[in-house]
């Protein structure tokens, strides 16, 4: 089977969006198809609602009498689902893969090891393997900064060391960036990119997609607009006692349309539109491009801002948004978490020819119109 090439117009590439229907895939697929691309969304919808991918219909003006509402497909199946995954990809004439599915709460990591490993490490061997068998080698992978751990200096360039996961969760990233990573020096065929996100927070401007964590939400933005909207009673804050300006903790938010627009630029570097291909990180390995001129190889990128916002500050931009005093109170510190982490953006910005636009204010604007026009989320 010939191996597939991302070196094509857009609107003659499809692209599998595994966990397309979830937070982050979903505000992928709207810039996506906004790009011209074809889309086919897997989601076992473990942690995510089939109604996002009819709102990003709406947002796109995708609709199903339209003739390009097959623009967008949706599959519902898991990633372990071998026959499920070998009838798609043979239905379906993917082209490259941008990967997001798995499970992603750190807290419940801890509880549940096996289940970690199983679907995020043993799903992505089944998704690779498979899609490897029908000449598909070009994978995005929604890797985190989480595979830095404590960093010994901020801001972290692609240049850190990974330090030590300190959760199942946080161990399936980095293991899965060596997976990928040895795909590639075992087969030169192959096109890989690892997007290390820091925090993704916000909302499409629409405010018809949004965060839509299922129970008592894990991280801090979700958990601020259910105070905001009144579903819970305060924040409560983790610690004051950081070394940090004001003693909470110090993350790298980044607006999540921002975050979706750098899956799209990863794809472009992939085709060989934009960078150089230069690796300049220790991750990085570039071999020689395809004779269509697309890259072979892995790059590592950072997708974040650059600016540190404390727990306060986020609470304090929330606030400006929603018009209301959001009551928060201070607790013991939260084991695994780390003082400050922000991201260097300069290999991004040169090298993908992306860098975030959105601000912490805008972030909580989009978040707060997406939690108040929609306070059960897809539910209701
Ligand atoms: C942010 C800050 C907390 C909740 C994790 C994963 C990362 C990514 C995003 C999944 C910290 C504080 C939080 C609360 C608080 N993964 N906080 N009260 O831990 O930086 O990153 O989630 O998508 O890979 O590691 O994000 O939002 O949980 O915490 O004070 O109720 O807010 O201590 O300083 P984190 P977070």
């Amino acid at each position: 089977m010939q191996t597939k090439t991302l070196a094509k117009p857009p609107a003659e590439t499809t692209i599998l969006v595994t966990g397309g229907a979830g937070f982050i895939g979903s505000h992928t697929v709207v810039e996506l198809l906004n790009a011209g691309y074809r889309v086919v969304v897997l989601d076992d919808l473990s942690n995510s609602n089939e109604e996002s991918l009819n709102r990003v219909r709406q947002i796109c003006g995708l609709s199903a009498e339209d003739s390009e509402a097959d623009r967008l497909q949706f599959v519902e199946a898991s990633i372990l689902d071998e026959t499920a995954l070998e009838r798609m990809f043979a239905q379906h004439d993917i082209d490259g893969i941008i990967h997001f599915a798995g499970f992603k709460a750190v807290g419940e990591s801890v509880e549940k090891p096996l289940e970690y490993y199983w679907n995020n490490v043993g799903g992505t061997l089944v998704l690779a393997d498979v899609a490897r068998r029908h000449g598909v080698k070009s994978i995005v992978f929604s890797s985190s900064a989480t595979v830095y751990g404590d960093p010994d200096e901020v801001p972290i360039t692609e240049m850190a060391e990974k330090h030590e996961a300190t959760n199942p969760y946080g161990q399936t990233k980095s293991m899965l960036e060596r997976i990928l990573s040895d795909l590639y020096v075992g087969d030169p065929e192959w096109n890989v990119v690892l997007l290390r996100y820091f925090n993704p927070i916000g909302a499409h401007e629409s405010g018809l997609i949004g965060e839509d964590p299922k129970g008592i939400p894990n991280n801090l933005l979700p958990y601020v607009a259910q105070v905001a909207v009144g579903k819970l009673p305060e924040v409560g804050v983790f610690g004051d006692d950081y070394p940090t300006p004001d003693g909470t903790g110090v993350r790298d938010y980044i607006h999540v349309v921002d975050l979706a627009r750098g899956h799209v630029a990863a794809l472009d570097w992939m085709a060989g539109r934009v960078g150089t291909g230069e690796a300049s990180d220790p991750y990085s390995m570039t071999g020689e491009p395809a004779a269509d001129g697309s890259r072979r190889g892995v790059g590592v990128f950072n997708l974040g801002t650059g600016c540190g916002s404390s727990v306060l500050d986020v609470i304090h931009a929330f606030e400006r948004a929603c018009g209301k005093t959001i009551p928060y109170a201070v607790k013991p510190r939260r084991a695994g978490d780390i003082a400050e982490n922000y991201a260097a953006c300069d290999k991004a910005r040169t090298e993908l020819g992306w860098e975030a636009q959105f601000d912490l204010d805008r972030m909580c604007a989009d978040s707060w119109r997406w939690q108040s026009t929609n306070p059960n989320g897809y539910a209701s």
